[in-house]
This record gives C-alpha cells, structure tokens and sequence, in this order.
C-alpha cells in the first residue's frame, strides 16, 4: 500500500515514473481515450480546508479514470471532527467505506497521523504549512514541459516562504537535480523556515535570500510567486504589515527572460497584476490544468504495488 504523505519519500526514479505517467494521461485526455483503470474503486476526498483545484481536480481525475467519487467538504463543520471525533477514528471510518482517501487539513502533519491507522491509501492534499506533495508534482510537471528539463534552472520563489505548502513540497524535488540555483525573496518576518536552508547548505546548492525582487528578475528561468498565507496569522495587522509585499506588476516584465515562466500555485489575491495573464510567460493556468493529469497518475501510483 502507498500512501502520499511528502515529496521527501519519493525517490529520483519514482518521481520520473510518476511524470511519465502523468504524460501518458494528459495524451490519453487529450484524445479522449482514457482506460478506466479505476473503475471498480471508490475515492473519498475529505477536505478540512477550503480548496477549488486540487478538489475539483482530484475528483475529476478520479472520474476520468473511471474510480466513483464520496466528497465532504467543510469536514471540520460538516463531519463528525464538529462533534469531536478523531482524525484516527474518521479515518478508520473512512477506509471501512472508500479506496483510498485524499485528506486536506488545517494541522501540519495530519496526513501522516491518518495513515497509521490507515488500512487504505492516504494522499496528502495540503497538511497546514507543512506539506503538498500532489501540488509539488504537478509543478514539477509543468517545469519540465514549460523548460523541456529540470536541471540548471533558476528558480525564484517570492511571497510567504514561511507557510508555502506548495513550496515546501517542492524544494526536495528541486534539489534532486544538478546545477539548479534559488532566489528566496520576503519579508523578514515570512522567510524560508531554517530546516530548508540547512538542507541547502548541507547539499551545497548555491541560493540567496533577499528582501527585494529587481534584482534577481533578470536572471530566473522560473519566478514561482506564492499567496501570502492570510489564514495562518493569527493577528490581523501582522498580515496587514506584509499582504502586499511583493506584487507583480507589467513593468517587471521588461526585465524577465524572455522564456522565463510565471508560476503560483494559485487562489491568487493581489499578487500577480492581472493584465500579466496574457503574457505567454503566465504559465499558472496552464499549471493548475496540469493538476488534473499528475493527479490522475498519483491516483493510479497509490493503487499500484
Ligand atoms: C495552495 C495551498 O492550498 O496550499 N493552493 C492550492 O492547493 N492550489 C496555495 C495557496 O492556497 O496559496
């Protein structure tokens, strides 16, 4: 049984498999032949945080391949956790009835906390600041067929470094590859959590942090720009003082590569002008449309053995 929980547990060929596979189902959607590899199982995506994307695309991945969907959104409000219950007691609950269950929760570490009692497959949908393993990999995804190779990139990650799933998800993946460089621009108060540096520094990639984006803008061949996270402060002039501290606007485009990509894992709010979504170098939406292919293969990775 194989359950999603990080990045950190996929080795350098497992990670090439999965984007294999995620290539054979975009080719697979795109001429309207998918094999309902799934189609006698049932997939559960409880959800304990708001999500548009990777809901909507897990549960379209699960269609597509033929599996039937039971979805809770709003769990902590509509399930039993509202009365109480575990996240160990509704997970044994919840693989008494489903295949395989896609968790998304407000506490880091919840996903790994649910498969030890797990007798299915759990997939990590977003665990707090912690970890987003299927949003990482669709990034991936996008990277390599936006740049056609992951290795020797600049990557550039601005906004909240701090509570950055997505991000945190990404770096070891990033890192599995050769000559790759990172920029980390926030604010002081919102800067990449030490264990992430130390890793750097520990494997002797070269990165910088700074508080200014001018500066790196013509050098990146990905500017990977994130949402400051308005849901993880807990007091509202702290995320007052920082919301708008870095907004992508046209005039920054002058001094970007001509084929560098735009990358957010998106909802956005004020991060990116959106005058620059006609820009080919937008390369969000493509992004989150690559979603619904790399979920289509995690789904399929859980159920192999
Ligand atoms: C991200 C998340 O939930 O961490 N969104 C997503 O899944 N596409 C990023 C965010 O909410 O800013």
């Amino acid at each position: 049984m194989r359950h999603i929980l990080n990045t950190n547990q996929f080795s350098k060929a497992e990670v090439e498999q999965i984007l294999k596979s995620s290539e054979k189902m975009e080719k697979e959607c795109k001429v309207g032949k998918v094999k309902k590899s799934l189609a006698d199982k049932i997939v559960a995506c409880v959800f304990f945080e708001p999500s548009t994307r990777t809901r909507l695309s897990f549960e379209v991945a699960a269609l597509r391949l033929g599996a039937k969907v039971i979805s809770v959104e709003n769990a902590e409000n509509s399930s039993s956790a509202f009365k109480g219950e575990s996240i160990e007691d509704t997970t044994r609950m919840l693989c008494s009835y489903a295949d395989i269950i896609v968790l998304r929760h407000y506490k880091s570490g919840t996903a790994e906390s649910a498969s030890k009692v797990a007798s299915k497959p759990i997939i990590n949908a977003g665990d707090g600041v912690n970890q987003h393993p299927s949003q990482a990999m669709l990034d991936f995804y996008t990277i390599k067929k936006e740049h056609g190779r992951l290795d020797n990139l600049t990557v550039a990650f601005v906004g909240d470094l701090l509570n950055s799933r997505p991000l945190h998800s990404l770096m070891p993946l990033l890192m599995m590859y050769p000559g790759n460089k990172f920029y980390f621009i926030s604010p002081k108060e919102l800067e990449l959590p030490r264990e992430y540096i130390s890793e750097l520094k520990k494997n002797k990639i070269f990165f910088e942090e700074l508080h200014s984006l001018e500066k790196v803008l013509p050098k990146v061949d990905v500017l990977y720009v994130t949402r400051v996270q308005k849901e993880r402060f807990s007091k509202k002039e702290d995320y007052e003082k920082v919301k708008d501290a870095f907004l992508l606007k046209v005039e920054h485009l002058k001094i970007l590569k001509k084929d560098a990509i735009i990358m957010h894992a998106l909802p956005r709010v004020n991060e990116i002008d959106t005058a620059i979504d006609k820009d080919k170098r937008a390369a969000y939406f493509r992004q989150a449309q690559n979603g619904l292919y790399v979920r289509m293969a995690l789904l399929l990775y859980c159920f192999e053995t």
